[in-house]
């Protein structure tokens, strides 16, 4: 089957009081990208900013797009991965921007994963003071998570996303059709977000993760869209983090981020590190939240489902996990804030964790 020319669109408005942008979830909206984009930005000039690995295999469907509705795109590449995610990268880009001709009417087009959302996002929200950006995603985890939700960044030599703004996208644009050419793992790590979301918020989704067998356009048409509305929705209730509220997005990321940390970012992608910092978050539930230890059973079960890790290397350094989470943000006047499950579904921050009990959850991983 071609789905490539069948286009089946969904659509969520993504709102708040000071912000209001719709998310595009379907197939075949590569070919779209420059009539979608028309009706929300009548604007002239833009850039696509891409990397080496995905503008080969999308990056002139989206130019072609956006030329045959009368923009002039400036196609921008950076190498792919991580190490792309700096100040010194987004300003190289700015300096190909203005060397384009590119001003405050113009705009930006971020094509890639979440390195490539984050610094074109990040490009978007400071040059000219901030021009609108447009977000094209082309991996699940980018798709369910770093797209929605305004936050930008690149790293410094002390650790990730330290330099960043807040700015919201004008426009989300997910084509299901690009997950195609995703390595198996890379889709696979965005489950972990996925199911996160599952274990916070959608129990019914949780149970239907546990049936989940298509990979066809469809299924991950309506898993995207949903996990967009979950995130937003948290997302809207806090954009900036003040409240405590979406907090609750990072469950399974206190102990997750420690060991992306504690394996140089070398060993674990997001996601995998995620996965077990889910189970840990799990376990210190259990016994901080009254979480059923059935239920953890479940959502190891599904993590590996999806060929997640729910547990660590015999010779992995577990005391740099230990000491990375005493580094970690979250850690606000010697206390820590983690979100823990009282069952799946739920979720909240408690104030009663302590580093022993992050100990002993990191020890039996
Ligand atoms: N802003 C946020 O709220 C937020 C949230 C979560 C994560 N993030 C950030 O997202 C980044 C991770 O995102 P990611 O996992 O998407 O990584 P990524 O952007 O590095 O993409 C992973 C790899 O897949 C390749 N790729 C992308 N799309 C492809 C496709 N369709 N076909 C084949 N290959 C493709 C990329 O070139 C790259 O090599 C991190 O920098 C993280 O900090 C941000
Ligand atoms: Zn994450």
């Amino acid at each position: 089957m071609d789905s490539v020319h069948t286009v089946s669109v969904a659509a969520v408005e993504i709102r708040d009081a000071d912000y209001r942008y719709p998310a595009l979830v379907g197939s075949g909206l590569i070919e779209q990208v420059g009539k979608r984009v028309r009706k929300w930005l009548p604007r002239k000039m833009c850039a696509i900013i891409s990397d080496k690995k995905v503008a080969p295999l999308v990056a002139d469907r989206v130019e072609r797009s956006l030329t045959s509705v009368g923009f002039k795109p400036t196609m921008i590449t950076i190498p792919a991965g991580e190490k792309s995610k700096t100040l010194r990268q987004a300003g190289a880009i700015c300096e190909q921007m203005i060397a384009a001709g590119l001003d405050r009417q113009s705009f930006v087009v971020g094509l890639g994963g979440g390195v490539i959302g984050d610094i074109s996002g990040f490009v978007a929200a400071i040059y000219h003071r901030g021009i609108p950006h447009v977000q094209v995603p082309t991996t699940l985890l980018a798709m369910v998570d770093s797209s929605i939700g305004g936050k930008t960044a690149v790293n410094t030599a002390d650790g990730k996303n330290l330099i960043g703004a807040v700015h919201q996208p004008s426009l989300v644009i997910d084509d299901v059709d690009v997950l195609k050419t995703l390595p198996r793992r890379e889709f696979n790590q965005g489950f972990a977000e996925i199911i996160k979301h599952a274990i916070i918020a959608d129990g019914k989704m949780f149970k239907q993760l546990q049936d989940w067998k298509a990979s066809e356009a469809l299924a991950l048409q309506q898993l995207v869209l949903r996990n967009i509305k979950i995130k937003s929705k948290i997302v809207a209730k806090d954009e900036r983090d003040q409240t405590g509220k979406r907090a609750l997005l990072n469950f399974g990321h206190t102990v997750g981020h420690a060991i992306e940390r504690a394996g140089n970012y070398r060993k674990f992608l997001h996601g995998e590190a995620l996965s077990l910092g889910i189970v840990a978050a799990c376990a210190v539930s259990i016994k901080r939240a009254g979480f059923p230890p059935r239920q953890r059973d479940a959502v190891i079960d599904l993590l590996q489902r999806f060929d997640l890790p729910t547990c660590l290397p015999k010779n992995f350094p577990r005391n740099k996990i230990i000491s990375a989470v005493k580094f970690d943000k979250k850690f606000q006047s010697g206390k820590i804030r983690f979100v823990v499950t009282p069952k799946i579904g739920a979720a909240r921050v408690a104030n009663d964790v302590t580093l022993d009990d992050i100990r002993e959850a990191v020890d039996a991983l």
